[in-house]
């Protein structure tokens, strides 16, 4: 018998690797993509086993289509692994409300949208007979840790560790699991794509920190794992018998729960405001 996982956001980085990995292990994938060409070039690479879903996660009408696809070829879901998102940089005060308001519809609201369309499938439902499945959210330590000048990101990311607790607590009563991952820099496309992204701040006072933002990234690169560090445990959490409720993967785990959760506020205040002056030392958590 296959057993079927939906991935969202499986064009690249680690949604491309948990698709690779998943695949290999047997899953039939569910995999979004958001480009026709991309779900060609996705199904010829993976012939079988396989299902393209073409969608943005914004919008409404074409998901609920992709839903349509999902309920026609299967009766359970083994896991719905919700990695779709973006990170969108810059000083709260001067991020426009569009910009505020399609990091939160991406990262937090299309979540919670998407994993109750398919939560029938994942066994809540009174005549579900099968095997309850599990959802695991991709976070990030900027869930447990808010980076300034990636603000808006955070404050989604702490939206999504929440959301993934009061999934996790409703939905005991279906023995549904509810995981959240939180990596801290892992080597994808999702830095590239903000270099230079901060130039609009260019008129506004923070911009003599947000200078060195391209020299930041590059050092948040240099210590970032790769996708295949993410790939293992999402496998992990869909197979262990009893996996944890959320798991940092973080090269310095000890010196992030210092930061995050030991250290005075003001401490960490000092350290931030110190290093971010010095693009070349510092690195976003
Ligand atoms: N890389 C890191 O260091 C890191 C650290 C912590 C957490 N994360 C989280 O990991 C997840 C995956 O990110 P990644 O690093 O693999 O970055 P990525 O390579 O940029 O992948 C992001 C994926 O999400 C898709 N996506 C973005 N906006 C979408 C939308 N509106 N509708 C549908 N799909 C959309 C992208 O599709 P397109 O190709 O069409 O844009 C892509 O497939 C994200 O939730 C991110 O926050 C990443």
């Amino acid at each position: 018998m296959v057993n079927y996982i939906l991935i969202t956001g499986v064009s690249t980085g680690i949604g491309r690797d948990a698709l690779r990995l998943l695949h290999s292990k047997g899953y039939h994938i569910f995999g979004s993509v958001r480009q026709e060409e991309e779900a060609k070039k996705l199904t010829q690479a993976y012939p079988e086993r396989f299902t393209p879903l073409v969608f943005d996660v914004q919008d409404h009408k074409a998901v609920a289509e992709a839903a349509k696809i999902v309920f026609q070829n299967c009766s359970a879901l083994f896991g719905l692994i919700n990695n779709a998102g973006v990170a969108i940089p810059g000083p709260l005060e001067h991020l426009t409300e569009e910009a505020f308001e399609r990091q939160l519809d991406i990262n937090v609201k299309a979540v919670r949208r998407i994993t109750n369309l398919f939560l029938p499938l994942l066994g809540a439902h009174p005549e579900f007979n099968g095997t309850p499945g599990r959802i695991i959210n991709i976070s990030s330590v900027s869930g447990l840790f808010s980076s300034p000048f990636n603000g808006a990101y955070s404050i989604s990311k702490h939206a999504l560790e929440s959301m993934t607790d009061v999934y996790r607590r409703e939905l005991r009563r279906y023995d549904i699991k509810v995981i959240a991952i939180e990596p801290g820099p892992i080597k994808t496309n999702i830095w590239q794509k903000n270099l230079n992204s901060l130039e609009q701040f260019s008129e506004t006072d923070y911009y003599d920190v947000l200078q060195n933002a391209n020299k930041i990234i590059e050092n948040a690169e240099k210590s970032a794992f790769p996708v295949t560090k993410i790939s293992t445990l999402i496998f992990k959490c869909l197979t262990l018998k009893n996996p944890k409720t959320r798991y940092i993967v973080h090269k310095n785990k000890l010196v992030f729960k210092l930061l995050a959760f030991y250290l005075p506020d003001k401490l960490v205040d000092w350290f931030i405001h110190k290093t971010l002056s010095k693009g070349d030392k510092h690195r976003p958590i």
